[in-house]
């Protein structure tokens, strides 16, 4: 069983599109797929057909009310089974925060659907508050989908640094196994610049970075109108449009991560708590927070991130940080991707 995160903190740029196609396309090669909705937007779940409403069990009631993942699932085809999400969703990041548990809750809720799937698909929320987190600390591999715009590009030292922190707390077998170019524009300079970029940027991570070996997919998703008609008509590409480049494109990238090996280059080191099997071993103790408090390390972008969202919520009146890396990144003065570390 492979347990994908589809993350980018960013919204807009193809996470639910290619959550939906690529488990569609797994799916029909065969591969047992649970795709979980973890949006309260719930656009992976309208996206099947499914609007659950609020009395039908969905992935709110797993994290929340305590109830088993396997009463949540809805089945879309024979192979395609999904946890739906509702806009209750919502509340659940300051609800989770009140947990001592708040980041192992979806990893506990999941581990008894190991066996019943091959692949788990997380579609995540547009930010990197607890329920991202949670998919960090639950998954094995992270897949990012990224659109080649330049500000596109901002976010992902953030996003790095947080699966970096995650990484190091919960989950040592976590690693962003694949990065995928979504909208791409053939034929103009900008795509071609940012694809370069971000091929340079994952070919030289450090052995202990958590996206060395990463792959950036050779499949490219063109930028297609039917991928933007098909989720009115709760239909993936392969039903809406089978003929289009977008169920091409989906279909090739479903393919490549067919053919990947589960994780990255690096075989899981057994020796920092993980199982064989790669499902994340749990941690002996989970902190109250990823990163205690003092940690000079990674300065826990997750920890600013969740804070700034409580706050948010319960309107404290402060603001979400700055991406520590954005001054880097004016189109003036730097590449698309960053090579500066992470993590200081
Ligand atoms: N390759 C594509 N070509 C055209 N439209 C796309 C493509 N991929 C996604 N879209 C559309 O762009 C919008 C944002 O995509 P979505 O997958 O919902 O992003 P995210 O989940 O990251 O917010 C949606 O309206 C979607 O239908
Ligand atoms: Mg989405």
């Amino acid at each position: 069983m492979r347990l994908i995160a589809m993350i980018n903190q960013k919204g807009g740029v193809g996470k639910t599109t290619t959550a939906v196609n690529v488990s569609a396309g797994l799916a029909r090669w065969g591969s047992r797929v649970l795709l979980v909705d973890l949006d309260a937007q719930a656009h992976a779940s309208l996206h099947l057909g499914i609007e659950a409403g609020p009395d039908e069990p969905g992935i709110y009631d797993v994290l929340i009310n305590g109830s088993a993942a396997d009463q949540a699932l809805h089945e879309v085809s024979e192979k395609l089974t999904v946890i739906p999400s509702h806009v209750d969703l919502v509340a659940a990041e300051s609800e989770l925060l009140r947990r001592p548990d708040r980041e192992s809750i979806l990893r506990h809720a999941l581990q008894p659907l190991h066996e019943r799937f091959d692949f788990i698909i997380v579609d995540c929320p547009p930010s990197l508050g607890t329920l991202t987190v949670n998919a960090l600390v639950a998954a094995r591999e992270v897949i990012i989908p990224l659109q080649p715009h330049f500000l596109a590009l901002q976010g992902l030292g953030m996003l790095l640094e947080t699966a970096t922190a995650v990484s190091g707390m919960l989950n040592p077998a976590l690693r962003i196994t694949g990065i995928a170019l979504c909208m791409y524009d053939k034929g103009t300079r900008l795509a071609q610049e940012v694809d370069n970029d971000v091929r340079q940027f994952i070919a030289s991570a450090a052995p202990d970075d958590v996206w060395h070996g990463a792959r950036v997919f050779d499949t490219v998703i063109r930028r297609n109108v039917k991928l933007a008609e098909c989720p009115s008509f709760g239909r993936t590409i392969f039903d809406y449009a089978p003929g289009s480049n977008g169920a091409e494109d989906y279909g090739g990238l479903a393919r490549e991560m067919l053919e990947m090996a589960s994780g990255t280059a690096r075989p899981p080191d057994t020796s920092d708590g993980q199982t064989a099997e790669g499902a994340p071993a749990e941690p002996s103790v989970v902190p109250a927070r990823v990163v205690p408090a003092g940690d000079s390390g990674v300065e826990s972008a997750v920890v600013r991130e969740v804070t700034a969202e409580a706050d948010a919520i319960l309107g404290s009146g402060s603001t979400s940080p700055a991406d520590p890396l954005a001054p880097q990144l004016s189109p003036e003065t730097r590449p698309a991707v960053t090579p500066d570390r992470v993590n200081p």
